[in-house]
């Protein structure tokens, strides 16, 4: 374990942007986290929080705790019957680094979710998902060492897995750190392609769908679509979508939808006269898309990505985002909800 003070977190937040925590802790292996966990408790009078790749978070100001970054890594497999694969990550693998692991060795599952920034631990949390998969359809289970008490394994069934949301972001938020995280994929193949844009460049009548197509292959595509269309952290200060995507219910979708018949709405799956409506779709009829306030904005390329162009201060970007949901409030009568963590906002 490594304790730092005054730490500089700029490189350990995908906005980009510059802050100081009072401490920084850097734990790699497993066993130092109890003592981690008790060393920031003390240092920082109980304020303290868990950091993963930093790229859900906002930090609106500098944080007057402890931060503590989560690195444990590693990535081991083992064969299971009927041709599948459990493959298990620490949760300081970065998320892409495990979905080009997979792919490389075609094995089907994540192949869907390449390129996602962020680490294998924050995954589960907030229930990954991207071009019609998330992380729940192949989630095996998962390892957490609670604040007080021994590691405990983690099932699918007992992790309340829902669109941008699991039990990990509720009841247990801020009460127990995953350390390891289970996937069961496949060596068969199982190309999932109701995305559009993947169900057009993968035209069944060109793959025998079968035999021809490789895990990689999609996540190369995907890859291509995300870069298309979102901005590369490395490049541009963002942490993907800012807003989650709002759910409208029986009367409600009913009314939005004769009210504003060309706008996107996407079935929610499994829960009956629920409607997704697409918040991108929202923000860019209410005039922001491609927005820029000094050192932050809203992206050119996708309405729902907020971005921060450089020295800019995390305060001005929450500031900008309520904004936003203010006059989509305003609008629409919809109200938008961050899908990103603010701190101290
Ligand atoms: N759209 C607009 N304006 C835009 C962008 C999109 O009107 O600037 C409309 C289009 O009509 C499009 C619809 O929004 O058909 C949906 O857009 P897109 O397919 O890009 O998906 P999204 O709903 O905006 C979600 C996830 C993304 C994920 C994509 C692809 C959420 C909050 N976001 O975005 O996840 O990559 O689907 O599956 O659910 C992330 O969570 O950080 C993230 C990038």
């Amino acid at each position: 374990m490594k304790i730092f003070k005054d730490f500089d977190f700029k490189a350990h937040n995908t906005f980009g942007l510059a802050g100081q925590t009072k401490y920084w802790l850097e734990v790699s292996d497993e066993d130092d986290l109890p003592r981690a966990i008790e060393t920031a408790d003390e240092l920082s009078g109980g304020h303290f929080m868990f950091l993963g790749g930093g790229s859900n978070v906002l930090f609106c100001g500098n944080y007057q705790g402890a931060l503590i970054r989560l690195a444990f890594g590693g990535i081991q497999h083992s064969a299971l019957d009927h041709g599948q694969i459990l493959v298990e990550a620490g949760a300081g693998v970065s998320w892409h680094e495990l979905v080009r692991y997979t792919v490389e060795r075609g094995w089907w599952g994540l192949e869907n979710l390449a390129l996602i920034p962020g680490s294998v631990g924050a995954a589960p949390i907030q229930n990954i998902g991207a071009y019609g998969v998330e992380q729940e359809d192949v989630f095996e289970s998962l390892r957490g060492v609670p604040l007080n008490g021994p590691p405990s394994e983690y099932l699918k069934d007992q992790c309340a897995f829902a669109y941008r949301n699991s039990v990990f972001k509720q009841q247990m938020t801020g009460k127990m750190v995953i350390t390891r995280v289970r996937y069961r994929l496949n060596t068969e193949p199982q190309p999932r392609l109701s995305y559009k844009e993947l169900k057009e460049y993968f035209d069944p009548k060109d793959h025998d769908l079968g035999h021809d197509l490789k895990p990689d292959q999609i996540a190369n595509k995907v890859a291509e679509i995300r870069r298309a269309k979102l901005p590369d952290p490395a490049v541009v200060g963002n942490a993907g979508s800012f807003f989650k995507n709002p759910v409208l219910q029986g009367d409600a979708a009913d009314a939005f939808r004769s009210n504003f018949p060309n706008a996107p709405l996407f079935e929610v799956q499994g829960e009956d006269r629920n409607w997704k409506a697409s918040a991108a779709w929202l923000i860019e009829q209410c005039g922001w898309k491609g927005h820029r306030r000094g050192a932050i904005g809203v992206s050119p390329g996708h309405a729902l990505v907020l971005v921060h162009y450089g020295g800019g201060q995390g305060e001005d970007l929450w500031m900008l985002a309520q904004d936003i949901m203010r006059s989509v409030h305003d609008e629409f009568g919809i109200t938008l909800e961050p899908e990103v963590n603010i701190v101290n906002p």
